[in-house]
């Protein structure tokens, strides 16, 4: 089972979301997931609805089970004075760097290097170890850039290994890319199901096999609960209007006081309801015919049902406890996730 799980996908599909329920559900039971926010919007924060967070590990959410999530919004800035401190012991040098302006040059003008400093700092909490020599977090989830720019940001210490061709740096850049592609991580994709995003995530899991890096699952998120049955989805398609009008009136009847037919009302909520029921019923359509898309990337597939009124803390548990139950009906039936 992976380590390091990076959860990427289009944009607004949920990724920040997903991340956060998927860091819950492996704290599950006793265990202890580090999630890392890369783009520093404090989305975490206001998901388990506390404060900004600092650039510091930080409790923030017992999982159910006992487990322990901690979050860490890692701040370019900071991120470079600690890997300036760790390879120079340059403690004081990195503030006066600090004074001097370099630091905004170094993560404005650089975004190549500010992409380095992230993935370094969360390949350095998956290797850590406690005195006892035990992985201070059995799991780190990383909410990542979106898919366009997936690749580039995972794959960046390559670059640098290739620039410093020795010493301190090549070799750091060089344990990254040994966590990076290494079983150790899953790269996992958000996707709704809708075009635009599935095609996005097969756009991303090409680019992502293409540069050697490991491929997790699929996560489809936002999933509308299906309204209609079968039989109603067929009348809704072929249905005669006449038979419509005649079992809403029947409907009404039933449900209203007084019990009188309504068959004028009936007549007025007919066309209204048929469209809807038509365009619900479309998008059934496309729906599955999406699922059948993501069905073809023979990956590991979760869904999340759309929470109707949008994702609060509860929510957000709901979310952690509909992917332990998959990820446990997946292993018993033999497959790995
Ligand atoms: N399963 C869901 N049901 C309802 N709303 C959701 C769900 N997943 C995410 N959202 C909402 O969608 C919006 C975008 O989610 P977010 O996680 O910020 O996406 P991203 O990080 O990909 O931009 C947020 O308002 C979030 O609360
Ligand atoms: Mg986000």
């Amino acid at each position: 089972m992976s380590r390091l799980h990076v959860v990427s996908g289009k944009g607004g599909t949920g990724k920040t979301t997903v991340a956060a329920a998927l860091a819950l559900a492996l704290a599950a039971e006793g265990k202890r997931a580090l999630l890392v926010e890369v783009e520093g919007r404090q989305g975490i924060a206001q998901l388990f609805e506390t404060e900004a967070l600092p650039y510091e590990e930080r409790k923030i959410a017992v999982a159910p089970g006992g487990g322990e999530v901690y979050a860490l919004a890692i701040d370019a800035e900071r991120a470079l004075l600690d890997y300036l401190h760790m390879f120079y012991k340059l403690g004081s040098a990195g503030r006066a760097l600090k004074k001097l302006g370099a630091i905004d040059f170094a993560t404005t003008i650089a975004p190549g290097l500010r992409d380095v400093l992230l993935t370094g700092k969360a390949c350095e909490a998956v290797r850590r170890k406690d005195r006892t020599g035990r992985f201070t977090y059995d799991y780190v989830v990383m909410d990542a850039p979106p898919t366009g720019r997936l690749t580039r940001f995972l794959n960046v210490n390559d670059e640098v290994a290739g620039l410093a061709r020795i010493g301190p740096i090549h070799n750091q850049a060089q344990a990254v890319m040994r966590v990076l592609k290494s079983p150790e991580t899953a790269v996992h994709f958000v996707t709704l199901l809708e075009e635009m995003p599935v095609q996005e995530t097969a756009d991303g899991i090409a680019e992502l096999r293409a540069a050697g890096l490991p491929v997790g699952g699929v996560v489809i998120n936002m999933v509308r609960p299906e309204i209609l049955d079968e039989a109603a989805v067929e009348a809704a398609a072929n249905g005669r209007r006449t038979d419509v009008v005649h079992a809403l009136a029947h409907a009404l009847e039933r449900t209203t006081p007084g019990g009188a037919r309504r068959t004028g009302l009936a007549e007025q909520l007919v066309d209204p309801l048929l469209e809807q029921a038509r365009e619900h019923t479309e998008r059934l359509a496309l729906e599955h015919q999406e699922r059948a898309e993501v069905a073809r990337f023979g990956l590991p597939t979760y869904e999340l049902r759309l929470l109707g009124d949008g994702v609060d803390l509860a929510g957000l548990y709901r979310m952690a406890r509909e992917l332990r139950k998959q990820f446990s009906e997946r292993s018993e039936q033999g497959v790995s996730a």
